[in-house]
């Protein structure tokens, strides 16, 4: 019995007996999607189908399916008798860990899982509930893009699913995980989202490889252009999956950190108290020569609840880290540069890629905690002419707009404009603390030399020897954490074991936070 008949038979006189049996009849099979072969066909490409995945997601038994029933109203190209089971998309509400989210699973078994009128209606009107209610919204991409037989109507889908994308933005978080294809104008959506969870064999492009070909002269594979490595190297993708069964777990472990919109803190996994602990091997964890590379990963594990950190957009802009963690079983959001990379310098990419995730902490209340190691912003053309000025100052606004409690922990260097920037005092830092090994200086000691001893280098009678001791003078005058701490531009100086303690102790403190800014309808970050 097809959706249609059971619509032209709810006319008949049937008891509510039949009409009980006929409405299970038409679910079950609504509950099929495209039949057996095609199902067949999803998982011999190694890909669960919608169902599956939403399965996977939602605790047992809490998923609550909507607008089973929406079917497509397009006559053209033959549609008029074309059952398309679910239009689909699964949409609906359910738990994951006790907390309510809501999904759109596209099932690619029906039509491609191609977008047209009512596909969109559905994930619309889901999208509309979860701006309601406060809740996440998750989608799950497996969709050969518009509907083409519904022209205008799933275009216009697409741009009722956009407006709401920016309409829950900043509301409440919002994921994608793309499991097959996700081309063309579709893929604006999930990049109008917080995260994306790409899964391998899963692509993404404004533009296939076949019209590259034709247009451009370019041959690439879909892979290649815009596999899972491809978009996390250009920073459109946060993570990486083998599958759909990791995808949905790490979903699940980003949904842990997060609130369920912007109204409401962070899930608080403590107990009430505060987890201090002196940690000795810290203070001999980065190395005694400024210049010697460390990794900064492990410092951070060493500080956090249980050593979990969950870095986000690892393979973009390496030279700075990113994630969520918690702290006395509260989310932090971590920002840190990363020594082992480029020597943890600020560049366009690491810019854009700290500013964005400390406006996305900001939005949701996460407390920010930054640990700065960082020689400055990266010299070069290259970087000039791509606007490392205008990259760069979005981390400056990104940090001054927050008010979210900051807490800045200055490990080594924190030179000129990239010591602002990485969340100095000056941008409203509400707590600064710094290690002992701290150089603060508005550049490098080498640089510094060059320029105001440059006359006494040139006419000494041994250059080199006179370079190294006013490097060495100037070390002695800048390099150390005294002068700031002298200003109130710090707070503390701890020993490194002591930073857990000042961790705690000052999230603690800064937990009643408020921070008033003056009214307007938004600022003009420098995109
Ligand atoms: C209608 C579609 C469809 C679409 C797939 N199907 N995409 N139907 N509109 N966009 C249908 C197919 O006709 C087929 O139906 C079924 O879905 C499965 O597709 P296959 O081609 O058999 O699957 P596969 O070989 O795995 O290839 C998947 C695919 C390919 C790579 C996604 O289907 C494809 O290239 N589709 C078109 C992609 C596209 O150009 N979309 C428009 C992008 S522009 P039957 O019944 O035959 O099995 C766009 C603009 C959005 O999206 C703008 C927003 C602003």
């Amino acid at each position: 019995m097809t959706q249609r008949d059971t619509e032209s038979s709810a006319a008949a006189p049937l008891t509510l007996r039949a009409r009980i049996e006929a409405l299970r009849q038409q679910r079950h099979q609504l509950e099929q999607g495209g039949g057996p072969d095609r199902i067949a066909r999803q998982h011999q490409a190694g890909k669960l189908t919608a169902r599956e995945r939403i399965h996977l997601l939602i605790d047992h038994d809490t998923f609550q399916e909507l607008y089973l029933f929406a079917r497509h109203r397009c006559t053209a190209f033959g549609m008029a008798d074309k059952e398309m089971p679910g239009e689909g998309v699964i949409t609906g509400c359910g738990s994951v860990d006790g907390r309510q989210v809501f999904v759109a699973a596209q099932d690619f078994t029906v039509a491609g899982g191609s977008v047209g009128e009512m596909h969109a209606d559905k994930i619309c009107q889901t999208m509309d509930l979860a701006l309601k209610c406060g809740s996440p919204f998750i989608t799950i991409n497996d969709s050969g893009g518009a509907r083409i037989q519904e022209g205008i109507d799933a275009l216009s889908g697409y741009g009722r699913i956009f407006y709401r994308n920016v309409l829950l933005s900043g509301v409440v978080p919002q994921i994608a995980i793309i499991a097959g294809p996700c081309a063309g104008g579709a893929a604006y959506s999930p990049a109008l989202m917080d995260f994306i969870i790409m899964v391998r064999g899963s692509e993404m492009f404004i533009t296939g490889p076949e019209v590259l070909k034709q247009v451009t002269g370019e041959h690439v594979t879909g892979e290649e252009l815009g596999g899972p490595e491809a978009q996390v190297r250009s920073g459109v993708a946060h993570f990486i999956a083998e599958n759909d069964q990791e995808a949905i777990a790490i979903c699940k472990r980003l949904l842990s950190f997060l609130p369920s919109n912007n109204l409401e803190d962070p899930p608080d996994r403590g107990d009430g108290e505060l987890r201090i602990f002196s940690d000795p091997a810290l203070d001999t964890i980065i190395p005694d020569d400024p210049r010697e590379p460390y990794d900064v990963i492990p410092i951070i594990k060493r500080l956090v609840d249980d050593g979990d950190f969950m870095e986000v957009q690892r393979g973009f802009a390496d030279n700075a880290v990113i994630g969520f963690a918690r702290i006395d079983g509260n989310t932090v959001g971590i920002v840190a540069n990363q020594p082992m990379v480029m020597a943890g310098v600020l560049d366009i990419d690491a810019s854009d890629k700290i500013a964005r995730f400390v406006r996305f902490c900001n939005a949701f209340n996460i407390p920010l905690i930054t640990f700065v190691d960082v020689p400055g912003f990266l010299p070069g053309v290259a970087q000039e002419r791509g606007g490392i000025i205008r990259h760069g100052a979005k981390m400056l606004f990104a940090y001054s707009a927050a008010t979210t409690p900051k807490i800045t922990v200055i490990l080594r260097k924190a030179y000129g404009g990239a010591y602002l920037a990485m969340c100095g005092k000056d941008l409203g830092a509400d707590r600064v603390a710094a290690w002992p090994s701290s150089e603060i200086a508005v550049m490098g000691p080498e640089g510094a030399v060059n320029i105001i001893y440059r006359e006494q280098i040139k006419q000494a009678a041994d250059p080199a020897a006179a370079r190294a001791e006013f490097v060495r003078l100037y070390r002695a005058e800048f390099a150390s954490p005294y002068v700031g701490a002298s200003r109130n531009l710090i707070d503390s100086i701890i020993a490194p074991s002591e930073t857990r303690r000042y961790l705690s102790l000052a999230l603690a403190s800064l937990r009643t936070k408020r921070e008033f800014r003056p009214q307007k309808k938004h600022g003009l970050v420098p995109l």
